[in-house]
């Protein structure tokens, strides 16, 4: 089976290539290296594409021809939650411009099997302790419309012409499957208080005043490895299943806090820091679980991997 993986260079979807090379498929990358590393891809097939691009539904056409796609992992989008309200229309354009061209490519090659990389972010604010895939989403920033209406854009396709996707809502994903894999881009939790570490300096925490056991925000940290493994769940789950539409959180199910991911941090590197306590970051949900029961029973997928690995694999592919 040949798939092709958008976004193939970046920090996940290298980790969904390498896996789908390791377990016996054919896979090619389109990339458009602005935030991807060309290092990450050598072991696969590599077309340097933006898919929002005027060209790109003719590229993406020869690309499924030639390589004989069967099945698409959609992985390739802005994601930076700050830029997304900076830059709204440029959000939109990429990221549902940029798979408005992927399913009309898909369509016209008769390609109709699609993993879609979705966020956490569709839920925004949510007020429960876990969140199921049936509530309703409102999302709170630009960057998580995107991701709910990519939802809804291939929901609209399944309907028009009998694409088969499934919706896989990541949770905040750290730690690395492979050092040279590792997350470079020092934009989250886990890669900030690193690099605050080795410039000598104590990681931050944003706000300890929230209604959560130790005051500081509650997210579910999900091992790259097995997010990447989930993606191949969706896979068979397609090939198995006739259902149209489908959309699954990826988790773990338990959340840690901001203090209990800093106390791994100090375990893991030795390094005996006092955090410091800052106002609370504009924008955090207190907390962001994920009900995992969905992914559990339909997809026989379940996080293998709990915070000391992610913590311990991201830290050893940075030393
Ligand atoms: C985690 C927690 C911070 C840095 C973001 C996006 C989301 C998704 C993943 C996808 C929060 C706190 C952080 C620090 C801290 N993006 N924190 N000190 O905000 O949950 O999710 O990344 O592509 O859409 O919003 O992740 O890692 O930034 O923060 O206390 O130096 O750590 O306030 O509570 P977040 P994060």
């Amino acid at each position: 089976m040949t798939v092709l993986v958008t976004g193939g260079a970046g920090y996940i979807g290298s980790h969904v290539a390498r896996l789908l090379i390791e377990r016996g498929s054919k896979v090619v990358v389109a990339d458009d290296l602005s935030t991807g590393l060309e290092a990450r891809v050598t072991a696969v097939e590599h077309v340097q594409l933006d898919l929002a691009s005027a060209d790109a539904v003719q590229q993406l056409r020869s690309i499924i021809k030639t390589h004989s796609i069967e099945s698409v992992i959609h992985l390739a989008a802005r994601k930076k939650v700050g830029e997304s309200v900076a830059l709204p229309e440029w959000y939109y354009q990429q990221n549902i411009g940029g798979l408005a061209n992927l399913l009309e490519a898909m369509k016209a090659e008769g390609v109709d099997r699609l993993v879609f990389s979705s966020s956490a972010a569709t839920y925004g604010m949510p007020d429960v302790a876990a969140c199921r895939e049936d509530m309703i989403c409102q999302p709170i920033n630009p960057y998580g419309e995107t991701k709910l209406v990519g939802e809804w854009l291939a929901r609209a396709a399944a309907r028009a012409w009998g694409l088969r996707v499934v919706n896989l809502r990541y949770f905040n994903v750290a730690g690395a499957g492979w050092p040279d894999l590792a997350d470079t881009a020092v934009a989250n939790l886990i890669p900030i208080a690193f690099a605050a570490l080795k410039a000598g300096k104590a990681p931050v925490v944003f706000g300890s005043d929230y209604p959560t056991a130790d005051g500081s925000c509650v997210r579910d940290y999900v091992h790259v490895h097995d997010l990447a493994d989930a993606h191949l769940s969706a896979l068979d789950y397609l090939e198995r299943d006739d259902r149209k539409f489908d959309t699954f959180n990826v988790g773990t199910g338990a959340g840690s806090s901001v203090f209990e991911v800093l106390a791994e941090i100090k375990r893991v590197t030795g390094i005996a820091f006092e955090e410091v306590v800052e106002p609370r970051r504009a924008g955090d949900p207190p907390s962001l679980c994920a009900d995992v029961s969905r992914i559990n029973e339909e997809l026989g997928w379940h996080a293998k991997q709990g915070l000391a690995e992610i913590v311990e694999s991201a830290w050893s592919a940075i030393n």
